[in-house]
């Protein structure tokens, strides 16, 4: 049995969300530069997007650029932003055909105009597809999130819109930029590292996490389908006990 055939269609995550790592290892490994691998990186992001759009995947969301890369070297942001309006503008075609609806997640005042005029657009003429919900998240850490979030909070407070008493769990949801979405059940990070590196911090409080040695330029559909099944052979108990949810 091949292993889509092996995913259990009634069991399907709602949301996937993927840390996508290694691009810059994998090129070190052919003897190649940081972009190079972002080059590649790409390709695995239209496999994983048609593969999760064929499944009926609901969100996916990817952290394609987190606000602390904005630190890498010059070279690496300027060649990784043009990397990032040349494909929107050749994927927005391949998008509608697939019925895939794009959103942004993070901090777009600090993009390059060009890159956010693009997102802009991209995000206006899929804006009517109702199939996948591809999340990028882009200039995004959970931590600049959750304090923008704070202030939104604070000043409708200000504004007695809010009376802080009624501040609930969901208050702080509805603000974030994610506020839309379902939280992720799964949690994808690529390239042997084990950590979240200020991602969904909140939102992923009950995902499962998934973590393969394999490097973002290596996933493809096969490695998507491994982790799906493997999250479907864990038992997510939300802290009751295996009694309870049985
Ligand atoms: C992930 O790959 C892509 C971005 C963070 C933009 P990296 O560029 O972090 O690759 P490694 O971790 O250095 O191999
Ligand atoms: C996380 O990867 C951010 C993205 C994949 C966009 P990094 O490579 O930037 O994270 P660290 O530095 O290893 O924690
Ligand atoms: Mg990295």
């Amino acid at each position: 049995m091949s292993l889509k055939d092996q995913i259990d269609i009634i069991k399907l995550p709602h949301h996937i969300a993927i840390i996508m790592d290694g691009n810059g290892r994998w090129a070190k490994d052919k003897g190649e530069d940081r972009l190079f691998g972002h080059f590649h990186g790409v390709e695995s992001v239209r496999n994983i997007v048609e593969g999760c759009a064929e499944l009926g995947i609901g969100y996916l969301t990817l952290y394609a650029f987190s606000t602390e890369n904005w630190d890498r070297p010059e070279d690496e942001v300027t060649g990784l932003m043009e990397l990032l309006v040349d494909t929107i503008r050749h994927e927005v075609v391949t998008l509608n055909k697939n019925n895939i609806r794009l959103h942004v997640i993070g901090n777009m005042e600090l993009l390059p105009a060009a890159a956010k005029k693009e997102l802009d657009d991209a995000i206006r003429e899929t804006s009517a597809n109702t199939g996948l919900n591809l999340v990028m998240a882009l200039s995004y850490s959970s931590r600049w999130e959750l304090t923008q979030a704070m202030r939104k909070i604070a000043q409708k407070v200000r504004m007695d819109q809010i009376d802080p008493d009624e501040i609930t769990q969901e208050t702080i949801q509805q603000h974030l930029c994610t506020a839309k979405f379902p939280d992720p059940e799964l949690m994808i990070r690529t390239s042997g590292e084990y950590r979240i590196s200020n991602f969904l911090l909140f939102q992923l409080a009950y995902s499962e996490l998934y973590f393969t040695d394999t490097l973002w330029p290596d996933f493809r559909k096969e490695n998507l389908y491994e982790a799906i099944i493997d999250y479907q052979g864990r038992e997510r108990r939300f802290g009751k006990t295996s009694e309870q949810i049985a």
